[in-house]
């Protein structure tokens, strides 16, 4: 594999693992704070977010090349608000996104079929994750105090948000 490339999905990897550690501490903080359809939503994305990682990683391990685990830093353990949450979320989820496309350009650059592959798959996958964030945003910024952050919350805990991809994370599966 390319070098620039190799180098490129070894960074990479830091942002999954750090959005996955993100979201199992807005997972436990939400839980704390007696939301617990939107803390079982952040605990999927966790999960989502090592498959993510997984990924790559199975990638590199099958073409023979050198995996680097990052270090992975101490999340925050509360936010100011639900909403304050979501923004953090759309804003990991924008950044990563970013990265997918640098590592597409990379790959496109160096001609490398299976890379290209593997980064179709998460050009759909970060296009669904923005969007359910932006969904799930969207609802707090209509709604989302009192009873209708309570509505937001039910519809997370049944996965029945209107204009949410159809399962959240299931691409990730
Ligand atoms: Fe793996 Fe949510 O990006």
């Amino acid at each position: 594999m390319n070098a620039t490339l190799l180098t490129g999905m070894n960074e990479h990897l830091k942002l999954e693992f750090k959005a996955s550690h993100e979201y199992r501490a807005m997972s436990v903080w939400l839980a704390a704070n007696d939301l617990p359809g939107f803390s079982k939503w952040m605990a999927q994305q966790s999960a989502d977010e090592l498959l993510h990682a997984q990924k790559f990683i199975d990638h590199m391990v099958e073409r023979d090349q050198a995996v680097q685990l990052p270090a992975v830093a101490q999340p925050p353990a509360s936010w100011e608000s639900a909403e304050a949450l979501c923004r953090h979320v759309l804003e990991n989820e924008q950044a990563v996104t970013a990265s997918i496309n640098e590592l597409y350009a990379m790959a496109e650059q160096a001609k490398d079929r299976p890379a290209i592959v593997l980064l179709q798959w998460f050009v759909n996958e970060q296009m669904e994750e923005e969007a359910a964030a932006r969904a799930i945003l969207g609802r707090i910024r209509l709604g989302g105090s009192g009873v209708g952050l309570l509505m937001i919350d039910q519809e997370l805990a049944t996965n029945s948000m209107p204009g949410m991809p159809a399962e959240p994370g299931a691409a990730g599966a």
